[in-house]
């Protein structure tokens, strides 16, 4: 399907790898919704720059957390645009806390951001999606520890691994009515939630070290994969996951 006049809606549009794939969309002409908690003059100035890019994008107070919430975003993008074609689960939070010291709290905040959202916004924007009859993308952004482990991380590793398998089985599900979910496992990725390792030289060198490619990615660089996924190039893809990662899940010490 040429991106030309799609809707889409990208949640956690208004920062990081979010943000890249609302500005990427807009390029190629598609339109889109996004969600906000906090920070509703991010997603204003971001309104601004796609619009300025000749397409529309609207902001909606929305936890993508609770069930009403991602009706109301689906309500949205049906009554502003007319339809819903692309759904990009994109919200996400981390703690970096261990199995032995993550709070319940703690648990469920990440559990219920990344996990839970991805699992109604998918059975939400499938519905739709099955009632405009011409099938749909769905393309979960989760990360290399999808499917490896980041040791003191615990509750984030959970929830993209319960990622990993959503996209697979309901990849499954959906496929007959070519609904095609595939997932994006990012790497190390020059966003807020790496705030605390960029600002760090030591730690940022360990990290670049560990990268084969050398150094961390920019959200741009997830961006475009996403837009690949979401357009007709992608149409023999469904119910597995593209590692963008500059080679860091195979990185090797050198034995
Ligand atoms: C995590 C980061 C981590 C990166 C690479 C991402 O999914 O959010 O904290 O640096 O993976 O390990």
């Amino acid at each position: 399907m040429p991106l030309k006049n799609k809707v889409a809606i990208v949640t956690g549009g208004n920062t990081g790898i979010g943000k890249a794939i609302v500005l990427e969309l807009a390029k190629h002409g598609v339109n889109i919704v996004i969600d906000y908690v906090t920070h509703p003059e991010a997603t204003d100035a971001l309104e601004q720059k796609v619009a300025a890019l000749g397409d529309k994008c609207i902001g909606i107070d929305a936890d993508v957390s609770k069930v009403p919430d991602l009706e109301k975003l689906i309500g949205a993008a049906v009554a502003k645009f007319g339809r819903l074609d692309i759904f990009v689960n994109n919200a996400g939070i981390e703690t970096r806390t261990s199995v032995l010291d993550t709070t319940e709290d703690q648990y469920d905040a990440v559990m219920n951001i990344n996990l839970k959202s991805a699992f109604f916004a998918t059975q939400l924007a499938a519905k739709q999606m099955i009632s405009q009859g011409d099938g749909g993308r769905i393309i979960n952004i989760t990360s290399v520890h999808e499917d490896w482990p980041m040791p003191g991380n615990t509750a984030y590793c959970l929830s993209k691994g319960g990622m990993r398998m959503l996209t697979r089985t309901a990849g499954v599900e959906l496929a007959p009515h070519n609904i095609l979910i595939v997932g994006v496992g990012p790497g190390a990725i020059e966003t807020p939630i790496n705030t605390s390792t960029m600002d760090d030289p030591a730690k940022l060198k360990k990290l670049d070290a560990a990268i084969p490619l050398g150094r961390m990615a920019k959200p741009e660089e997830i961006a475009t994969v996403v837009s690949f996924l979401a357009g007709d190039g992608a149409s023999y893809m469904t119910a597995t996951s593209v590692i963008v990662d500059g080679g860091l899940m195979q990185s090797s010490p050198g034995l």
